[in-house]
């Protein structure tokens, strides 16, 4: 994987998103996105055109071009499964954006096809390898705040009609905050606690419509299929307990992000939607916060990395961070959040994985 020997990246999914991805992978020479689909053929080229990809083409004949190592797979959550299990049945390694799929049968099929195809599936967020989050884990680790036992985390927003054009799919199933920023601090709080062992929720549909801000659809009524607002505890198998609440509800707020409570202190971590954001500390006995360094993490990359390091994992014949293993339970976290909100009764997790290991080094992004 060299500039002149680079991963090649197929993008199918040309919409709000795949701006940032295309410009993290532009400063990354390992990695060079050679095709780009959507079914709509005019975003596609469009993309292409703005960002300088050879060729806007078909999906499919995206998926049969072998000149292409993975498919960027930037559809919207109904979508995600179809077009993932496509891309491996073509051959291809696959990131895809969140969810990984909208149910376990998928997930299943997902993890027995890139099985046999020997192709590897990486799933967003990868927001936790950025430098906030990852020198916040790397101190953690070290021993900050002592032993970590419990968290709150909190990622509510007044919802994302009033800024995305074609918001429909965040009120369809598949959308909702949970499975749209939920699965932000659930990834983060993972990966610094390890496997969810149980959940217990209550959640609710607070308004039955929506009504679109912005762009051509101003001032559209959409319907919500689904609910909106989460109040969610978590148990981890390893040993601690975490309250989230997750909500597309709250027109403004003075939450924090994350907070970690150790035996020895607090951290509050940064932003887990973004990659950058330091850790504060605040031990027992002390009176201030100290903001710690970056240590550990890629600083100053976006939304792509977890794709340039799955492709350089790929290279190096280690297993990568953004795993399928991962993704996949966080998945069975959310579905098992709704089905406890649906009964009313704790439901205990079928799945398991390792937390990520913390990336060794800070990694600062190539100049320019
Ligand atoms: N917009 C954001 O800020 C943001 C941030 C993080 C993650 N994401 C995730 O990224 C994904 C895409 O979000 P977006 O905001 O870019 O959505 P979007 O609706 O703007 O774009 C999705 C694109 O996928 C195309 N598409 C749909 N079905 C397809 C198919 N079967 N084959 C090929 N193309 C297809 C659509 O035509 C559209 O161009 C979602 O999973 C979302 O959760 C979005």
């Amino acid at each position: 994987m060299t500039e002149l020997n680079p991963f090649r990246v197929g993008l199918i999914g040309c919409g709000n998103i795949s701006g940032q991805y295309l410009s993290t992978l532009a400063r990354l020479p390992g990695v060079s996105v050679t095709a780009c689909a959507d079914i709509d053929p005019e975003r596609a080229a469009a993309v292409a055109r703005e960002h300088g990809i050879p060729r806007a083409t078909g999906v499919d004949a995206l998926l049969a071009d072998p000149d292409i190592d993975a498919v960027l797979n930037l559809t919207i959550p109904a979508v995600h499964a179809t077009v993932t299990r496509e891309a491996i049945a073509a051959g291809k390694h696959v990131w895809s954006e969140k969810p990984l799929a909208l149910d376990r049968a998928d997930v299943d099929r997902i993890r027995e096809e890139a099985a046999r195809a020997g192709v590897r599936v990486g799933c967003a967020p990868d927001t936790f390898l950025g430098a906030g989050l990852q020198s916040s884990i790397g101190a953690i680790v070290d021993g900050a705040i002592g032993r970590p036992v419990a968290a709150t985390a909190f990622f509510t927003t007044p919802g994302p009609e009033a800024w995305h054009p074609d918001p429909e799919f965040f009120y369809a199933p598949g959308g909702g905050p949970l499975l749209d920023i939920g699965v932000y601090p659930i990834t983060a709080l993972v990966a610094v606690f390890g496997a969810v062992e149980a959940v217990s929720a209550q959640s609710q549909r607070s308004v039955p419509t929506r009504t679109i801000g912005s762009g051509a659809k101003a001032g559209q009524e959409i319907p919500v299929e689904v609910a909106t607002h989460y109040s969610v505890s978590l148990r981890f198998a390893g040993g601690g307990l975490a309250t989230l609440v997750t909500s597309f509800d709250v027109p403004a707020h003075e939450l924090p992000h994350i907070e970690v409570y150790g035996v020895e202190g607090t951290m509050t971590l940064p932003d887990p939607n973004r990659f950058d954001g330091g850790p504060r500390v605040r031990r027992r006995g002390e009176n201030a916060w100290t903001t710690l360094p970056h240590t550990n993490g890629y600083l100053g990359l976006q939304r792509g990395i977890g794709l340039a390091e799955l492709a350089g994992s790929i290279e190096a014949g280690v297993p990568h961070r953004a795993s399928l293993d991962l993704a996949a339970h966080v998945l069975d976290t959310m579905l098992a959040i709704d089905e406890s909100a649906a009964s009313g009764a704790e439901v205990v997790l079928r799945t398991t994985c390792e937390a990520p290991p913390p990336v060794a080094k800070l990694i600062e992004a190539p100049a320019g």
